[in-house]
C-alpha cells in the first residue's frame, strides 16, 4: 500500500457491491446528519439488514482529501472483528474523518489514535500513566470538588442551559486539572478548544470557503494550545513535580518519555477525545432520564447499585462517538465482502450499538441491560478508549451531585443537536429543577 499526495492510499477496489447512492442513503452528505436521530437510525437498520457492507463515495478535494470513499461497517460483529484485527485494519494514515493530509501531520505530529504499532504501543505505554487507578484515585476528590462548584453556581445563577452551565465547564476543567493547567489559564484553553473543534467531525465540505476559514481557525487554535503546553512541559522537565505532565515528560522506569511535541499532540487528543464525549454523554443523559422517568426512579432508588449499568447503557444508547475509520493493509474478507488492500472502512459504533443480533430491543433505553457488550468506547483492540474509566468516574460523580442537590432536575425542551457525523453532540439543553 502506498500513500498518494493527499494522504489517501492507492490500490483498493472500485465497488462492485451495493452503493449508498443506489439505496438513496448518503452518509457523506451533511444533510443526512441533519435529519432527526430516529430517521438516521432507521437508515442504519436498513444498511445492517443487508448481506454485506455498503460503499459510499467521497468527493476528492485536491491536496486535502483523497476522495477514495469507504465501506460502512454497521454490524456489531464486523465492528468488533475490524477493531481486533489492527494489523489488517490500520489506523494509519488516519482513523479520523476527513483524514488529515500529510502536511498537517508534519507540522503538528500524529496523535496516537492515528498510529499503528509499534509507534502506537510506545505512546500508549507512556500515557497509560495518566489513567491508572492510582492516578484516577488521586484526582477523584478534585473532580468531586469541581462538580460541587459547578452545581453551586447553577444554584446561584438559576438554570438556563445545561451544556453551558454544567456539561462543558465540568469536562474541560477535569482535563485541565489532570494536566496541571492553572485555573486562571482555563478560560483561554476553553476558547481555544472551541475554535479547535469547530471544524473537526466533518461539518460540511472542505471545499467551501467557510470550512477553509474554519480550518484556519482550527489550526491557529492548535498552535496557541501547543505553545501553552510546551511551556508547561519545559517547566516540568526542569523542575518535576508530583503531577501528570511531570510524569509524561520525564523518563519512566523503562527510560521512555514523551517529547515536548508528543506532549502537545497528546494534550490536543485529550481535549478533543475527552472533552466533547463526556460532556455530550452528560447532556444526553439528563434528557434521557427526563424522557424515561421510570429509569430515573430505578437509578435513584439505589444509586450505587445502578449507576455502573446506567453509564454503560447511556454510552451504548447515545454512542457519543459516532465513528472512526480504518484502512486495509492487505486483501481480506469480512462481513461477506472481499476487501482489497487500500480499501477504507468506517466503523459506525452507533449502528453496531443498536444491532438486534446482540442487543434485545436495541432501541429501548434500559439501565438494567445485562450483558451490555457495547462498542461505545470503541471495539476491543489496541485503540480501545484510554479514558473510559475516567469518563465513568466523572459521570458517576456528576450525576450524583446533580440528582441529590437539584431535586426534580429535568430537561425542559428539545435538545439542539450538533451537526456532525463524528460527535453525537448536544449544543444546548434547557433545564429546570424544583426549588
Ligand atoms: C463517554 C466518553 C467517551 C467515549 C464514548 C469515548 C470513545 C472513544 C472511542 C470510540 C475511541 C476509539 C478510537 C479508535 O478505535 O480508533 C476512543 C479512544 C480514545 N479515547 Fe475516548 N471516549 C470517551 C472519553 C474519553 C476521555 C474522558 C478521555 C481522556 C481524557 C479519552 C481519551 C481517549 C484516547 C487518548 C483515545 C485513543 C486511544 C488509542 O488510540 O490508543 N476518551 N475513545
Amino acid at each position: 500500500m502506498t500513500l498518494d499526495s493527499t494522504g489517501g492510499t492507492t490500490g483498493g477496489t472500485t465497488p462492485d457491491t451495493t452503493t449508498g447512492a443506489a439505496l438513496g442513503i448518503d452518509l457523506v452528505d451533511m444533510a443526512f446528519w441533519d435529519r432527526p436521530p430516529q430517521e438516521r437510525l432507521a437508515d442504519f437498520a436498513r444498511l445492517r439488514a443487508l448481506e454485506s457492507p455498503v460503499y459510499f463515495a467521497e468527493p476528492r478535494v485536491p491536496f486535502v482529501r483523497a476522495g477514495k470513499g469507504f465501506y460502512a461497517l454497521v454490524k456489531h460483529a464486523d465492528v468488533v472483528a475490524a477493531s481486533r484485527n489492527a494489523k489488517v485494519f490500520s489506523s494509519e494514515p488516519a482513523a479520523t474523518s476527513p483524514e488529515p493530509p500529510p502536511w498537517l501531520a508534519k507540522i503538528f505530529g500524529t496523535p496516537m489514535v492515528n498510529m499503528d504499532d509499534p509507534g502506537h504501543a510506545r505512546l500508549r505505554r507512556i500515557v497509560f500513566r495518566a489513567f491508572t487507578p492510582k492516578m484516577l484515585a488521586k484526582i477523584e476528590d478534585e473532580v468531586g470538588a469541581l462538580a460541587t462548584r459547578i452545581v453551586d453556581r447553577v444554584v446561584e445563577e438559576g438554570p438556563r442551559d445545561f451544556v453551558e452551565q454544567v456539561a462543558a465547564p465540568f469536562q474541560l476543567n477535569v482535563i485541565c486539572a489532570m494536566m496541571g493547567i492553572p485555573e486562571k489559564a482555563r478560560p483561554y484553553v476553553l476558547s481555544r478548544v472551541d475554535a479547535m473543534t469547530e471544524y473537526s467531525g466533518v461539518r460540511g465540505s472542505l471545499a467551501s470557503p467557510r470550512t477553509l476559514w474554519l480550518l484556519y481557525g482550527n489550526l491557529k487554535a492548535i498552535v496557541d494550545l501547543r505553545r501553552l503546553v510546551v511551556r508547561l512541559g519545559k517547566a516540568r522537565r526542569e523542575k518535576p513535580g508530583d503531577d501528570l505532565v511531570s510524569a509524561l515528560v520525564n523518563a519512566n522506569p523503562d527510560g521512555e518519555r514523551l517529547s515536548l511535541a508528543e506532549l502537545g499532540s497528546f494534550f490536543d487528543l485529550l481535549l478533543v477525545a475527552g472533552n466533547e464525549t463526556t460532556r455530550n454523554t452528560l447532556a444526553h443523559g439528563l434528557h434521557l432520564f427526563t424522557e424515561h422517568p421510570e429509569q430515573r426512579d430505578l437509578l435513584l432508588g439505589d444509586y450505587d447499585e445502578r449507576i455502573g449499568g446506567a453509564i454503560e447503557e447511556l454510552v451504548r444508547y447515545v454512542s457519543p462517538i459516532i465513528q472512526f475509520r480504518r484502512t486495509l493493509t492487505t486483501d481480506h474478507e469480512l462481513g461477506g465482502h472481499a476487501f482489497k488492500a487500500g480499501d477504507k472502512v468506517v466503523l459506525f459504533y452507533l449502528a453496531a450499538n443498536r444491532d438486534p443480533e446482540v442487543f434485545k430491543d436495541p432501541d429501548v433505553f434500559d439501565i438494567t441491560r445485562s450483558p451490555n457488550p457495547h462498542v461505545g468506547f470503541g471495539g476491543p483492540g489496541p485503540h480501545l478508549c484510554l479514558g473510559a474509566n475516567l469518563a465513568r468516574m466523572e459521570l458517576k460523580i456528576m450525576f450524583r451531585e446533580l440528582f441529590t442537590r437539584l431535586p426534580g432536575l429535568r430537561s425542559t425542551g428539545d435538545p439542539t443537536y450538533l451537526l456532525s457525523n463524528f460527535d453525537n453532540g448536544i449544543t444546548r439543553l434547557p433545564f429546570a429543577y424544583s426549588r
